[in-house]
């Protein structure tokens, strides 16, 4: 089977370790694909959600998710490169197994914890490759790229602290053990 995290794209291509720049794009390129496969994901989430609270914070976080892309679009520019997505692996995993709980039956209410558990993990996987990124960028002295990562991972950090908090507010706990 082909492996494709961000790091093995870098095995056999003329990328190499001694240049924090090409990192950098790798990790670009991976979270590009990360965001235009929950673009995809999340209206399906929505759909399966069925608190109206954790349907909002869906579509608030796909209204992010877009801009997300497009600010990744901006610093491939900045680095005058093209946007260039190469299937994220870890993302596609993620999301299938969200996909899963989409399809399940059950209580409504059960579903949605369920569903918060499969997005919170989306949410912390985007949040170590938008931290990482932002490092890099910084180390390179590329701060309009580190601001426009700083800024979606203040978002995906925003949309992780909701889930928390409709997971502790709206969720019901004794369906849970009913
Ligand atoms: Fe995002």
């Amino acid at each position: 089977m082909k492996t494709s995290s961000w790091f093995s794209k870098m095995i056999g291509t003329a990328m190499t370790l001694d240049n924090l720049e090409n990192v950098l794009m790798l990790q670009l390129r991976d979270l590009y694909s990360a965001e235009q496969q929950l673009i995809d994901a999340l209206p399906k989430m929505e759909e399966a959600a069925s608190s109206p609270q954790l349907k909002q914070a869906f579509r608030t976080h796909l209204a992010e998710t877009r801009q997300h892309k497009t600010r990744l679009e901006q610093a491939f520019r900045i680095l005058r490169q093209e946007p260039t997505a190469e299937t994220c692996d870890a993302m596609k995993g993620l999301i299938s197994e969200g996909e899963e709980i989409v399809g399940l039956e059950g209580e409504p209410e059960v579903k949605d914890a369920a569903i918060i558990a499969a997005a919170q993990r989306v949410e912390h996987y985007e949040m170590a490759g938008y931290g990482c990124a932002r490092t890099f960028a910084r180390r390179l002295g590329r701060n309009e790229i580190a601001e426009l990562l700083q800024q979606t991972l203040d978002e995906e950090s925003n949309a992780n602290e909701l889930l928390t908090h409709i997971a502790e507010e709206s969720v019901n706990v004794h369906a849970a053990t009913a």
